[in-house]
């Protein structure tokens, strides 16, 4: 079995952290969330995997190399505009060959892995094996019904009047099967070359497809919202550790990880947290559900459900709540004895200051 990871797509809905870089590159708990897909799938014991990269694939190719790392084998696959998922299979269908495979939304989140519905899927090789999950706002997915047995009957992507709960969620198994479909769908509304329709096209012909409903833990990483909130599920489960230096006026509360290099000084950091290598925490209270990149500076601050990015520099800040906070960024005070905010954002950021 080989393996098709997604990674083009713009990532609007990230804004401004898609401006500069791929949504999947986003950390939670201080790694890309793309590399959480790529555990999940050398997992299951498959290492010959492309991945689909648009604009961003110089970036992304930086960050994940070859693949040994991860001891897998990455073959970029260059998508020069976002046609749809159905279309990415088309363009990997070289790489592809006639082998079976998983495709992977590169921007969904499953911490608890694959490794059941791949057993299933190889066990019983259905054309496709879809994995679905219920969700309170199935417009905003492609949307699975299903008989009691778990047969697909109908798949519509992001209907109106959806007619179950059950969304599609970013992982999806084929035979070969499919590469007939994906040359036989049109693009669809958004005039995208939809994998939802060439599902629903061998489901048409008679073709065997089955869902999963995934019972595990979730997340399209699409919103501020989302990472944040999968970064605090996350670090529900992180090991302790501490390679850096805390020294002897500084508490550690609960899980927390301090990276190799990292020094805390007369600071309380309540778990789950982890702060990344090399990073400063200095007269600071941080956590809980926090993660602090590599190489940040943090004084005299207090940071709590946040992620702040590797390289970030925070003062002064005397509550910092559910915040995200991009790479390189620094907020802090706007000068002695000043009563006023001085703001230097990029375009889309937002702001929430406690009125
Ligand atoms: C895509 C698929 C949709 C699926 C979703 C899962 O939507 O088209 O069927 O439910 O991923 O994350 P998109 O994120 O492209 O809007």
């Amino acid at each position: 079995m080989k393996a098709l990871v997604l990674s083009g797509g713009s990532g609007t809905r990230l804004r401004p952290f898609s401006y500069s870089m791929p949504k999947q590159l986003i950390p939670i708990v201080n790694k890309p969330v793309l590399e959480h897909a790529l555990e999940n799938i050398t997992a299951l014991g498959v290492t010959d995997i492309g991945i689909i990269v648009g604009d961003w694939g110089p970036e992304i190719a930086a960050v994940l190399g070859d693949g040994s790392r991860f001891g897998a084998r990455l073959t970029y696959l260059r998508q020069d505009r976002p046609l749809g998922l159905a279309h990415c299979v088309r363009l990997a269908r070289p790489f592809l060959g006639d082998d079976d495979f998983v495709m992977y939304l590169g921007d969904n989140m499953l911490p608890q892995g694959i490794g059941e519905i791949a057993e299933e899927f190889r066990g019983e090789r259905p054309a496709a094996r879809i994995v679905v999950c219920k969700v309170p706002d199935p417009q905003a997915f492609g949307v699975a019904e299903l008989d009691a047995e778990g047969t697909v009957l109908r798949l519509v992507e992001k209907p109106q009047q959806p007619r179950s709960d059950l969304a599609m969620i970013g992982v999806y198994f084929f035979t070969p099967a499919v590469h007939e479909a994906v040359a036989a769908i049109r693009p669809s509304a958004r005039g995208e070359l939809e994998i939802t329709d060439a599902i629903q096209w061998l489901v048409t012909h008679g073709a065997d497809v089955t869902a999963a409903e995934y019972a595990g833990y979730w997340k399209d990483t699409g919103r501020a919202e989302d990472v944040l909130e999968c970064n605090r599920w996350l670090l529900g489960s992180i090991a302790p550790r501490v390679e850096g230096d805390v020294d002897a006026a500084s508490e550690l509360v609960g899980p927390v990880v301090v990276g190799p290099g990292a020094r805390v000084v007369r600071s309380r950091i309540t778990g789950p947290a982890i702060i990344g290598a090399g990073t400063l925490v200095e007269d600071s209270r941080i956590g809980p559900a926090t993660s602090i990149g590599d190489h940040c500076v943090l004084r005299s601050t207090r940071v709590a459900g946040s992620i702040v990015m590797a390289g970030a520099a925070v003062s002064q800040v005397p509550a910092l709540v559910d915040s995200l906070i991009g790479r390189g960024a620094t907020i802090g005070p706007a000068g002695r004895g000043a009563a006023h905010h001085r703001l230097v954002i990029g375009d889309h950021s937002r702001v929430e200051v406690a009125a």
